[in-house]
């Protein structure tokens, strides 16, 4: 598949650039500095050697929009409408949008919401968009684990969307990254609880010093 990472740069972004990479699909970089973009793509190269250079490229955001089928929104919520701005006239109705979005910053380590209305990131960035391809997932996985690309990685992916087939587009690349498991969390109106438990989740490990922790179901 034909992935474009806005945001691709930074952390999490690398990350998933990084792994679906190794699964076979084609990843664009998009950045709002192309040299960025660049250093990313050499940066990745650099730990998964030359056999994968073909299968990752580096792009402005709007490039990477319209060169892309499924398009990941891995930017800081505070930049999301700015961002979604300069990248609106790109997307088409065959586009799927995923949103890995936790709306926090961190103050001196420790995370703050800075959202409180009722509709999730995912929700807004679907109204923004006027469309209806937007899925919502990987909020719970932090970045280290998907660097760490030697090892498989334990835990439950929730996906959410109000388009089965975008939905099971994700829930299929989530099982790309050994040894995830997607779970379907139903539309995007659930996707708020998880966005603000994530919140919790941070700020649990942070208090406990736990390192990173994800999560998964148990019976
Ligand atoms: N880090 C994690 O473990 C993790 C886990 C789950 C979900 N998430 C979510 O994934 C998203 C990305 O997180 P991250 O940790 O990868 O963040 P990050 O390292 O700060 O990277 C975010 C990227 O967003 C782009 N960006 C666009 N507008 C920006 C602006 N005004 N200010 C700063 N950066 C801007 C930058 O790319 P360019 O400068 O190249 O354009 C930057 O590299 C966040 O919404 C976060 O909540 C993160």
């Amino acid at each position: 598949m034909k992935i474009g990472i806005i945001g691709g740069t930074g952390r999490m972004g690398k990350g998933l650039a990084l792994r679906w990479v190794l699964a076979g699909h084609r990843v664009t970089i998009g950045s709002r500095s192309l040299d960025k973009a660049n250093n990313t793509v050499d940066e990745i190269i650099r730990r998964l050697g030359n056999d994968y250079r073909n299968m990752l490229h580096a792009d402005t955001y709007q490039r990477t929009v319209a060169d892309n089928e499924l398009i990941v929104l891995s930017i800081p919520y505070f930049a999301l409408k700015q961002t979604l701005d300069t990248i609106r006239n790109y997307i088409n109705m065959n586009k799927i949008i995923l949103s890995p979005i936790v709306p926090l910053v961190f103050k001196d380590g420790k995370p703050v919401l800075i959202k409180n209305e009722d509709l999730s990131v995912a929700e807004e960035v679907a109204r923004y968009l006027n469309n209806e391809n937007v899925v919502s997932g990987f909020h719970t996985l932090p970045y280290r684990r998907l660097l760490r690309y030697r090892k498989e990685i334990q835990g439950d992916i929730v996906v959410f969307s109000d388009n089965k087939e975008a939905k099971k587009t994700v829930m299929d690349l989530v099982k790309d990254i050994p040894s995830l498991r997607p779970l379907d969390g139903g539309g995007l109106e659930n996707s708020g609880i998880i966005e603000r438990f994530t919140y919790l989740l941070l700020e649990v490990r942070r208090i406990n010093k736990l390192g990173d922790v994800t999560i998964y179901f148990r019976k």
